[in-house]
């Protein structure tokens, strides 16, 4: 008993260490806080906090949040004169009860509209629906959701506007009108123009001329979505960083609004294949149908490593740095561009574990204490 005793105690102690260590385990909203709010995108099960495991997760490591889906214009505006706000506003309140940062979803999209949107054929109809829209919702949330997308995917890849339906019917300037409402709705929100693959050369070009353009015409924008929609090998950290520079150099915030990961191959990626057949059920499209092998998780986690030491490095300019989903089991890109494909591309699994990816995030700033 004499000799047990220091034992059991040590033992004890060491255990209550651990313990405490796993508690006190810092989260990314935690160790990022003086740099840059962390956010997720949120769906439908995790608004309605159907989860007690994931929403103690979102809640722990997230300080920002965006509705994946429920914000946009087929969910809140499904007809002409009728609004639904049931679920944007249980999001909102979501996030005002754990003191996050809202972002709204967006306002002009020319995707997932509601059927009788895309019914709208001339100029007249299309202002008065941008101005209902854009007023009703930007006022109903009023000091409440601290930016919004304003303007979502407008370009094409070499840097032309999309033919969305608002171009086709309103003609370029749909674009100064739709961020002078958002302002009137509520002067004092953040703006943003949010897109993807605008880090490259040619559709940055297009971004910042469009961008110009708003501004020169009376329109007003806080900042520049870069979504972040990436790959392990693309873009380039210099891209990347030639894009935080000239972006902030007109004066905009920057926000990285939609990040993650494939580590799937693409469609196109193939030499000579046609995006059009059907690789649905292929093993070569689907290589890690059960778990990601330990090369890819440390290549993933490399991949985030570098890009937020690179976001770090411009802290100074970056507003927010928001995931596209909370865990790989949720992410679009089980989906797209394949169906029933299973990717990893978020730093928490489907079981919501930290992955590799995760640690080399906390790690970067945990080293710097
Ligand atoms: O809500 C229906 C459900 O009732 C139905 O049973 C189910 C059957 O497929 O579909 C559900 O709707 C899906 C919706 O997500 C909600 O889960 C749509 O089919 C699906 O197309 C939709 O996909 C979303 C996509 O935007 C639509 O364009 C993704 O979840 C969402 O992650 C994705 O997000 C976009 C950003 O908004 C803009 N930037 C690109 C990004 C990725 O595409």
């Amino acid at each position: 008993m004499k000799f047990i005793k220091p034992y059991l105690f040590a033992f004890t102690a060491l255990l209550s260490a651990s313990c405490t260590s796993q508690k006190e385990k810092p989260s990314l909203k935690d160790l990022y806080k003086n740099d840059f709010y962390i956010g997720t995108a949120l769906d439908l099960n995790q608004i309605n906090e159907k989860s007690k495991k994931e929403d103690s997760l979102i809640r722990k490591e997230f300080n920002a949040i965006t509705a994946e889906n429920i914000m946009k214009s087929m969910y809140t505006h499904p007809q002409k004169d009728k609004y639904d706000f049931t679920l944007a506003d249980k999001f909102v309140a979501y996030g005002e009860k754990n003191k996050m940062f809202i972002h709204g979803h967006t306002l002009i999209w020319h995707s997932q509209l509601a059927p009788w949107m895309e019914k709208i054929a001339d100029s007249t109809e299309m202002k008065a629906f941008m101005k209902d829209h854009i007023t009703t919702i930007v006022s109903r949330y009023k000091g409440r959701v601290n930016s919004w997308d304003v303007v979502n995917e407008a370009l094409n890849e070499d840097g032309t506007l999309r033919k969305s339906i608002f171009l086709n019917t309103l003609g370029e300037k749909y674009l100064a009108n739709a961020f002078k409402l958002a302002e009137k709705a509520d002067p004092k929100v953040d703006l943003y123009y949010n897109d993807y693959n605008i880090e490259e050369p040619a559709k940055r070009a297009g971004a910042i001329a469009l961008i110009k353009k708003i501004k020169a015409e009376g329109g007003k924008v806080d900042g520049v979505g870069i979504q972040g929609h990436w790959k392990l090998e693309s873009p380039s950290l210099e891209e990347i960083e030639k894009s935080i520079l000239e972006y902030s150099a007109l004066g905009l915030k920057v926000a990285f609004t939609e990040l993650d990961i494939t580590v799937l191959p693409n469609p196109w990626d193939l030499k000579g294949a046609d995006v059009n057949q059907n690789f649905e059920g292929s093993e070569k499209m689907n290589p890690y149908p059960k778990a990601l092998p330990d090369s890819i998780q440390n290549k993933l986690a490399e991949r985030y490593a570098s890009i937020f030491k690179l976001f770090l490095k411009h802290k100074d300019k970056i507003s927010r740095v928001t995931f596209w989903g909370v865990h790989d089991g949720q992410s679009w890109l089980n989906g797209w561009p394949i169906k029933g494909r299973t990717n990893y591309p978020l730093p928490f699994d489907k079981d919501l574990k930290h992955k590799k990816a995760y640690d080399s995030i906390l790690k970067l700033k945990e080293t710097k204490k």
